[in-house]
C-alpha cells in the first residue's frame, strides 16, 4: 500500500525523534493510531527486515501446515516430509483461494479446498484436476511448472520462524550476529541449541489493545519496574538493572539479580557452560521489529508481536527449558511456576500499554519525552522506527 507518509507524520516530527535524547521527542500519536500507517509499516518497516511470524513448534510433525497472518497478509507455514520449514503466500495460483485456514498437523499435501489443485510441501504445483474438462487433468498450453506457490524468505532461529517479506534484507546470520555474539558470553552456541519446548508449560497468548510499537518500547526499558511490577521489583530491583544498547536492530535491559526458579527444593536444569560468576544475570532484549526475548540460566522465552491493527496486538509467548531432561515430570511444577510468573509480569504491563494507546489519540500528546538515563533503550527503538519512516520518503 502506498501512502503519503508526510500527510500522517511530518519530517519535523521525525527529525525531533532523531535528536540527542535530552532534546528528543518520541514518535507522535499518529504513528500509533493511523490505520493507513499500519499497512505502510507492514511493507516498509516489518516487511523489509526479519520479523517473527510463528514458532517452529506450531508445526509439530513432518507434513504439518499452519496459516499465519502477517499484518493482513495470509501466509502459510509448512514443514515438509524431511522436516524442513517453508513459508508461502497462502494463496492458490488458480483463482486465489486461501489454501489453508486452520492448522493441519498431518497433511498429505497442500490441497486447495476450492477446485482441488494440489501442491507439494515445496510449493510445487503437482495436479490440476479437470483443468482440461471432466476427467482431463492437463490442458494444452498450461504447465504446472512456474505455477507453484509464491514462497516467502524465511529462517529459523531459537525456534522462531522469521520471515523477510521484501526478500532483500541482509542475510539472517548477519542480522542476528550481534545478539548471537553477545549471548555467547552466557551460553555457547551448541548449548543454546539445547532449548526445548514443553507440551503444556511453554505457551501463553495475550491480546492487547495497543499498537505493537508500545509493546516493544515498554519491553526494552526497566524504568517502570517499581510501579508496574512491584513483586518482581522486590527480588530484582530496578537499581540492579542496566540498559542494553549496543547495535542497530535491538535494545533492552539486563539484571544482575535474577532469582532462579525453585519449587519445593527442585530447580530447573541449567545451561552447563553459563559462567559461574554470572549465575544471576539475565537479559531482556527487544529484537526489532517484533520479537521480545529473555535469557536466564535456567530458561529462555520469546514473544512474537503480531500486529492485528494499529490499535491491537496479539502476543504469542513461548518458553524454552534447558535440555531434554528439563521436560521430565519431576520438573513440571517448576515449569508451571516459571510460566505463571511470566504470565503475571506480562499481564501487569497490559494496563500501561493500553493506557498509552488511548492517550496517543490526545491532541495534548506530541511524542512525549525521554529520561536521558532510564529511557535510552526506548529512544533507540524510536530512532530505529523514525529512520525507516524517513528512508521511505526519500
Ligand atoms: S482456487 Fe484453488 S483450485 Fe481453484
Ligand atoms: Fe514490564
Amino acid at each position: 500500500m502506498t501512502i503519503n507518509l508526510q500527510e500522517t507524520i511530518s519530517l519535523t516530527e521525525l527529525d525531533a525523534v532523531g535528536k540527542p535524547i535530552t532534546e528528543a521527542k518520541g514518535m507522535p500519536g499518529s504513528a500509533y493510531t493511523s490505520e493507513a500507517l499500519f499497512y505502510f509499516e507492514r511493507d516498509q518497516v516489518l516487511g523489509k527486515t526479519w520479523a517473527g511470524l510463528g514458532f517452529e513448534s506450531e508445526l509439530v510433525n513432518n507434513g504439518s501446515l499452519a496459516p499465519a497472518d502477517f499484518m493482513g497478509l495470509p501466509l502459510l507455514m509448512a514443514r515438509d516430509r524431511q522436516g524442513s520449514i517453508h513459508v508461502f503466500h497462502n494463496v492458490c495460483s488458480h483463482r486465489g483461494m486461501t489454501l489453508v485456514s486452520e492448522p493441519k498437523p498431518q497433511a498429505r499435501s497442500i490441497r486447495c479446498p476450492y477446485h482441488s489443485w494440489d501442491y507439494d510441501f515445496n510449493g510445487d504445483l503437482k495436479t490440476t484436476p479437470f483443468i482440461g474438462g471432466v476427467g482431463v487433468n492437463h490442458v494444452k498450453g498450461f504447465s504446472c511448472e512456474n505455477n507453484g506457490l509464491k514462497s516467502v524468505r524465511s529462517h529459523i532461529w531459537m525456534g522462531i520462524i522469521f520471515v523477510n517479506l521484501s526478500g532483500d534484507a541482509p542475510d539472517f546470520e548477519h542480522f542476528i550476529a550481534p545478539l548471537a555474539q553477545r549471548w555467547e558470553t552466557f551460553v555457547s552456541r551448541p548449548s543454546f541449541d539445547q532449548l526445548h519446548v514443553s507440551a503444556s508449560e511453554s505457551s501463553m497468548e495475550l491480546t492487547i489493545k495497543a499498537n505493537w510499537k508500545l509493546a516493544v518500547e515498554n519491553y526494552c526499558e526497566a524504568y517502570h519496574l517499581p510501579w508496574v511490577h512491584p513483586s518482581l521489583n522486590k527480588y530484582s530491583p530496578l537499581s540492579e538493572h542496566y540498559n542494553i544498547v549496543f547495535t542497530d536492530d535491538m535494545s533492552g535491559q539486563g539484571t544482575y539479580v535474577y532469582t532462579l526458579s525453585e519449587v519445593a527444593g527442585t530447580e530447573l536444569p541449567q545451561f552447563e557452560d553459563w559462567p559461574k560468576d554470572k549465575i544471576r544475570h539475565a537479559e531482556y532484549i527487544s529484537l526489532y521489529p517484533n520479537v521480545l526475548l529473555g535469557l536466564q540460566i535456567d530458561h529462555a522465552f520469546a514473544m512474537i508481536l503480531q500486529p492485528q491493527s494499529c490499535e491491537t496486538t496479539f502476543e504469542k509467548v513461548q518458553l524454552y527449558y534447558v535440555g531434554e531432561k528439563a521436560l521430565d515430570d519431576r520438573y513440571q511444577a517448576c515449569r508451571s511456576s516459571v510460566l505463571e510468573s511470566w504470565r503475571q509480569v506480562f499481564g501487569e504491563d497490559v494496563f500501561a500499554l493500553e493506557g498509552m494507546q488511548k492517550a496517543r489519540h490526545s491532541p495534548g500528546f506530541s511524542g512525549g519525552l525521554f529520561s536521558p538515563v532510564m529511557d535510552v533503550p526506548s529512544h533507540h527503538f524510536h530512532q530505529w522506527v523514525a529512520e525507516r519512516y524517513s528512508a521511505s520518503t526519500t
